[in-house]
């Protein structure tokens, strides 16, 4: 059986988490989120009083650091940070922090350990550009910003979210603008990917849709 590597971007609140959970559930493959090691790696530094815009503070901590995933947890040199990475403060501080160079070459590198062997469904922002440009298969979710506000407001592993959805929208728009337009690595289709608009679509209907593109790749 092929270990495929599925690369899975696009914005904030497009569905790319459940699609990419759900998909990794299904075939027993590693899921890996890599917004969560931009966010534990920001929230670090907050932690530790580093200014966010310091390319060199940021990234020796990001290369000591030690950061694992596994079953929902997200741990950052022992401390659990699952739910405290979700929160408005942390949103802004991970796109600072991804904006850094050799940052993201740190955890570029992580990803790319993580996927070595396949089995894995990445998601995040450069996935399929920059990650793993060779990637089996690469897909771009997006919604309209109105309904990634809507999701992203009403998710309860983002606390603290203002509850006013105007709100909730304009900071992901200016979040989307920041990694759009950073000058390492932004937020890009990539030529190759398939595109879905998940705006008016089930989560359910985009995994469907997914798993039968992940079948055909295996039988192909
Ligand atoms: O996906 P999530 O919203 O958790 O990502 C948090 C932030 O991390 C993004 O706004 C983006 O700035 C950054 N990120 C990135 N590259 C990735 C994943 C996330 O720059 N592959």
């Amino acid at each position: 059986m092929k270990r495929l590597v599925i690369a899975i971007d696009g914005p904030s609140g497009a569905g790319k988490g459940t699609l990419a959970r759900t998909v990794a559930e299904r075939l027993g493959y590693r899921h890996v989120d890599t917004g969560a090691m931009y966010r534990a790696v920001a929230w670090k530094a907050a932690h530790e009083g580093l200014p966010l815009d310091d390319d060199a503070q940021v990234s020796e901590l990001a290369r000591r650091a030690k950061y694992e995933q596994a079953d929902g947890q997200i741990t950052i040199d022992g401390h659990d940070v699952t739910r405290a990475i979700r929160t408005p403060e942390i949103d802004k501080a991970s796109a600072s922090v991804a904006r850094l160079p050799h940052v993201r070459q740190i955890l570029v590198d992580q990803q790319r350990a993580l996927g070595a062997g396949g089995a894995v469904v990445m998601e995040g922002r450069d996935i399929g550009t920059v990650v793993f440009p060779q990637a089996d298969l690469k897909f771009y979710i997006d919604a309209s910003p109105e309904e990634r506000a809507r999701r992203r407001a009403a998710d309860p592993a983002h606390t603290g979210s203002p509850s006013n959805i105007a709100t909730v929208q304009s900071n992901l728009v200016a979040r989307d603008k920041s990694d759009s337009t950073r000058s390492v690595a932004p937020l890009a289709k990539a030529e190759d990917a398939i595109y879905i608009d998940t705006t008016s679509m089930p989560i359910d209907v985009v995994v469907h849709r997914v798993l039968m593109l992940v079948a055909e790749k295996l039988e192909g």
